[in-house]
């Protein structure tokens, strides 16, 4: 257990910068796909308990049939229409700031976004993300879902770590540096 708890995104993009096409369709990511390789997300994993996302990739999850996360890791959904709690997943409207800052007052494991796009946006809005771990699928989509949407503040980033795998991916960490 730690209390310097991070917020970590780790997400998997196109060479032109998008997570999915429009119609939520994220079969790029199968160009990746090899027995054995996990590209490090069973090492990570094991290193966060808390999961945030927001609604529509939770809901990708939940049609794609995935039983995610395993464990017993709590998870945050974020959406504007409230529903019950379910096991250990908590669905949240409020200030994102008030939910971070919530985690990180407690002893935890790191926390892990897991996307999407919108999400990332206002994490990223609020200056909330501490680390990324990008990883890079050698193809162009062309158009879909972006990763980044302009009109941010200018943040200051150090990479950490870069490592390239057979099929192509690339896996860039960086890690944001506040007060410089
Ligand atoms: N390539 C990858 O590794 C990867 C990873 C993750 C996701 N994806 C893909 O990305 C797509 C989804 O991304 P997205 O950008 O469209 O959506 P998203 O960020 O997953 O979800 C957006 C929704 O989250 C809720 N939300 C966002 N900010 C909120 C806030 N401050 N307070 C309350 N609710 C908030 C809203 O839900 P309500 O509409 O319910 O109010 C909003 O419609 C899916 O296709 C998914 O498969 C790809």
């Amino acid at each position: 257990m730690q209390n310097d708890r991070k917020l970590i995104l780790y997400i998997a993009m196109s060479l032109d910068g998008y997570i999915a096409k429009h119609d939520d369709d994220i079969s790029f990511l199968s160009a990746v796909e090899q027995e054995g390789e996990d590209y490090g997300y069973s090492k990570f994993i094991e290193t966060i308990d808390t999961v945030i996302l927001g609604r529509k990739t939770y809901d990708k999850i939940l049609a794609m049939g995935i039983d995610w996360p395993d464990g017993d890791r709590k998870v945050y959904v974020l959406t504007r229409t409230p529903k019950p709690d379910s096991g250990n997943i908590q669905f949240y409207f409020g200030s994102l700031t008030d939910l971070i800052s919530t985690f990180k007052s407690k002893e935890g494991k790191n926390i892990y976004c897991d996307g999407g796009a919108e999400t990332v946006h206002q994490l990223l809005q609020e200056d909330l993300i501490d680390e990324l771990t990008i990883s890079i699928v050698p193809v162009f989509l062309g158009d879909g879902i972006r990763l980044f949407k302009g009109g941010l503040q200018e943040l200051k980033l150090q990479l950490v770590n870069v490592k390239s795998f057979e099929k192509g991916l690339v896996q860039m960490r960086y890690i944001r540096m506040r007060n410089l």
